[in-house]
């Protein structure tokens, strides 16, 4: 039979099969990930090799750098995610991989690793998009969570609220019309003389210190569900390049605290207020900046005052990771989605 009538007739009865299992490759950006997950919500194993050390010394990810180490990593990596899960390759279902949004040169390892392993093991690939992943990083840490709920997606490369009218249904409530918020952390972190990668330092950092500065953040989008980081982010430079050319100690602390208290109060309020006008009673955080403490502190709290459940994810499915890539294609393979060709190509940008 003609191959990909072949994979589609397997992709199509992996719908009314009762166990499904997926090994899925994450490669977008500085983290090679490998993971099996059963079901969608099981995770088996969920292997992470992380690139930090490696671009720290530049301040931020390079591109090519990060491709290169991907390529290392990922042979071992596999191997290393079916003997964490006790899985022979013979008893998986099904490759899924992300193709997009992300560093091209990064997702290409990934894409092609798939398509190897897909073809060499004859079994059906799945595209999947990194911030459907991110949401469904929220389906592993709760057995119970489904759809519909209202996402507040909070990441490097994303801001966004978005409306899970079901696993594979989203619609855009609101969203940045600048800086993803995790670069505005990366990016105040730098200023302030922090290690990449910036957010968990500014996390880190806030705690000791005040909120002694009065940030703004985007005042014209106030009545909208749109976010603007770049404000804020040019007003905490603009601050510090003062304090350094006169000499000033820089009470990295403080500015650290209010600048992450300005930029939490405005995307926890937002959600809120978008579950209120959805009249949708669970908030969902995702990405990496889900792992803020500040963040989810204020999620937690401004939904237990007006009644709405709130779920986030465990801190390890937050960042990148080739498990909520494996959950996610299982919920497209439910819903008859995602079954690729051997042509798929990375994509930068990917719309919901
Ligand atoms: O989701 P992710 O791993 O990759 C993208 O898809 O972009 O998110 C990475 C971003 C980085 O900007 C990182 O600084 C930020 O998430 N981040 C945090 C925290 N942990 C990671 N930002 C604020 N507080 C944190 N604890
Ligand atoms: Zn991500």
């Amino acid at each position: 039979m003609n191959y990909y009538l072949r994979m589609k007739e397997k992709f199509n009865a992996l719908k009314d099969k009762e166990d499904v299992l997926i090994l899925a490759i994450e490669s977008s950006c500085d983290e090679t990930s490998i993971s099996i997950v059963k079901n969608g919500r099981q995770v088996l194993s969920n292997i992470v090799a992380s690139q930090i050390a490696i671009h720290r010394r530049f301040g931020g990810v390079v591109p090519e750098v990060a491709s290169r180490n991907h390529i290392t990593a990922i042979s071992s990596v596999y191997q290393e995610a079916l003997l964490q899960a006790g899985v022979k390759s013979s008893e998986l279902d099904c490759i899924a991989v992300t193709y997009g949004a992300g560093l091209v040169g990064a997702l290409l390892v990934g894409v092609n690793f798939a398509k190897a392993l897909a073809y060499s093991l004859d079994l059906p690939l799945v595209a999947v998009s990194h911030v459907y992943g991110h949401i469904s990083a929220n389906y592993i840490s709760h057995k119970e969570l489904t759809p519909p709920f209202v996402c507040l997606m909070v990441s490097g490369g994303h801001t966004a609220l978005v409306k899970v009218e079901d696993y594979n249904k989203l619609s855009l409530i609101g969203t940045t019309i600048d800086d993803a918020v995790g670069e505005a952390f990366d990016k105040v972190a730098r200023v302030l003389s922090l290690p990449y990668p910036g957010g968990p330092e500014i996390d880190r950092l806030a705690k000791s210190g005040q909120k002694s500065y009065n940030f703004t953040v985007s005042n014209s989008l106030k009545n909208t569900f749109n976010f603007s980081f770049s404000g804020i982010k040019t007003e905490v430079v603009n601050l510090v390049h003062n304090k350094l050319q006169r000499g000033d100690k820089l009470d990295s602390e403080n500015i650290a605290c209010s600048f992450q208290e300005a930029v939490t109060d405005e995307l926890s309020a937002k959600a809120v207020k978008a579950c209120r006008v959805t009249a949708l009673n669970k908030l969902v955080v995702a990405g990496g900046v889900g792992a803020n403490s500040s963040l989810r502190g204020k999620l937690a709290q401004l939904c237990k005052e007006y009644n709405i459940d709130f779920y986030s994810p465990d801190l390890k499915y937050c960042t990148d990771n080739g498990a909520m890539i494996a959950s996610c294609a299982y919920f497209m393979i439910k819903d008859g989605l995602g079954l690729a060709k051997l042509d798929l190509t990375a994509k930068a940008n990917v719309g919901l």
